[in-house]
């Protein structure tokens, strides 16, 4: 999907005058300010009702760009981006001197990406510095995964416009890596490239231990991505159980599942008003459909959504830590009950 010249000309022009632009990326809408500018970026934070001390991603066109955002952009750091950049990879570095503290969130690192969006792509080589770009809804909302998404997630007016892009490819946000320790390797937000694939390209282990201490990012926080709806993760037959609990109390039950309980769905179920959704299971389509999903049932005003718990390895770790981190709130509060 492309844009005409003149939308991408004055998506820039915004930029440079200190204002905001929402533009697609492969994984998520962004919303964009230019990363050199601190006023630009007082903006951003105020639009996304974002805490000040939480790091933003700053993106770019080429990696020649980029690397002058890092003080130590080192041999790891090129092997990563040569296999997964244009792609949904950020990767924290020692920040360079001249990085904003109002993109790193007062922190030494700074988290660097390449998007892989013609749009995103055209934006940021046209504009030519670092775009810092967090997910384009309202802190601790659900990320936007379409145009008509990133729409509704904030208001668009004259210091925020929005660029059409079409759904995003990939639908949850990147895999962030962490290159802070000389020698180890860790995984601060795991998306769809795998820990495996970031080991092979490496050719060394990861570090699973907690790395996140001392790490502030919103995405790091056990509630976020959070639709109004409550949700929760369960197994099938937690799941049906709940189903008919819910379907008992004459409430609006949204499920989605996989496709392979469909007929058992359908058994308790009955004639009765649900709204379902049926993935086949497959991370990649879960990745691709649950943000979409779960916003579809927040519209249609679903009492409680109901979701397949997801299996446990490194194929589905992104859309697994997604779906838990939004069912924390409606487990901490069942668990209050
Ligand atoms: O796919 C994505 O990464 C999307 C698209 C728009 O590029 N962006 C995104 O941004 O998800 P945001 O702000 O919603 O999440 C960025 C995350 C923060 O939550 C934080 O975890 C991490 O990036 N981050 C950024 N800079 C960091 C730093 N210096 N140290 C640790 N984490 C950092
Ligand atoms: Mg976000």
């Amino acid at each position: 999907m492309t844009i005409d010249r003149g939308e991408i000309e004055r998506a820039v022009q915004q930029l440079k005058s200190g204002k905001l632009v929402i533009f697609p990326t492969e994984t998520v809408y962004g919303l964009g300010a230019d990363a050199s500018n601190p006023d630009a970026l007082r903006l951003l934070y105020a639009t996304k009702g974002r805490p000040a001390d939480h790091p933003v991603i700053a993106h770019f066109a080429d990696v020649e760009t980029l690397a002058l955002w890092s003080s130590r952009f080192d041999e790891r750091a090129r092997k990563l981006a040569e296999m997964f950049w244009p792609g949904p990879m950020t990767l924290v570095l020692p920040k360079a001197r001249h990085v904003s503290p109002l993109v790193t969130g007062g922190q030494d690192s700074v988290g660097l990406r390449i998007p892989n969006h013609p749009v995103a792509l055209d934006l940021l080589r046209f504009f030519g510095g670092g775009v810092a770009g967090p997910s384009a809804n309202r802190f601790g909302k659900l990320s936007p995964t379409s145009h008509r998404a990133a729409s509704a997630s904030l208001e668009i007016n004259s210091e925020v416009m929005l660029l059409d892009g079409g759904d995003c490819d990939v639908g949850i946000e990147s895999t962030i890596i962490s290159l802070l320790h000389p020698e180890k390797v860790s995984i601060l937000r795991p998306g769809m490239i795998a820990a495996s694939a970031i080991q092979a390209c490496l050719s060394m282990d990861l570090d699973l231990e907690n790395k996140t201490a001392n790490v502030r990012a919103p995405g790091l926080l056990k509630s976020h991505y959070a639709p109004e709806a409550g949700v929760l993760t369960l197994d099938k037959n937690d799941l049906l159980q709940q189903l008919q609990v819910l379907l008992a109390k004459g409430q609006k039950a949204g499920l989605i599942v996989f496709r392979s309980w469909q007929n058992d769905v359908r058994l308790i179920s009955g004639n009765k008003v649900i709204e379902a959704i049926f993935l086949p299971q497959d991370p990649i389509i879960w990745g691709h459909e649950l943000y979409a999903a779960l916003r579809t049932l927040d519209e249609a005003r679903c009492d409680l959504i109901l979701v397949s718990e997801l299996p446990d390895n490194d194929l589905w770790a992104g859309p697994a830590d997604r779906l838990r981190r939004a069912c924390f709130d409606t487990e901490q509060k069942r668990l209050q009950v």
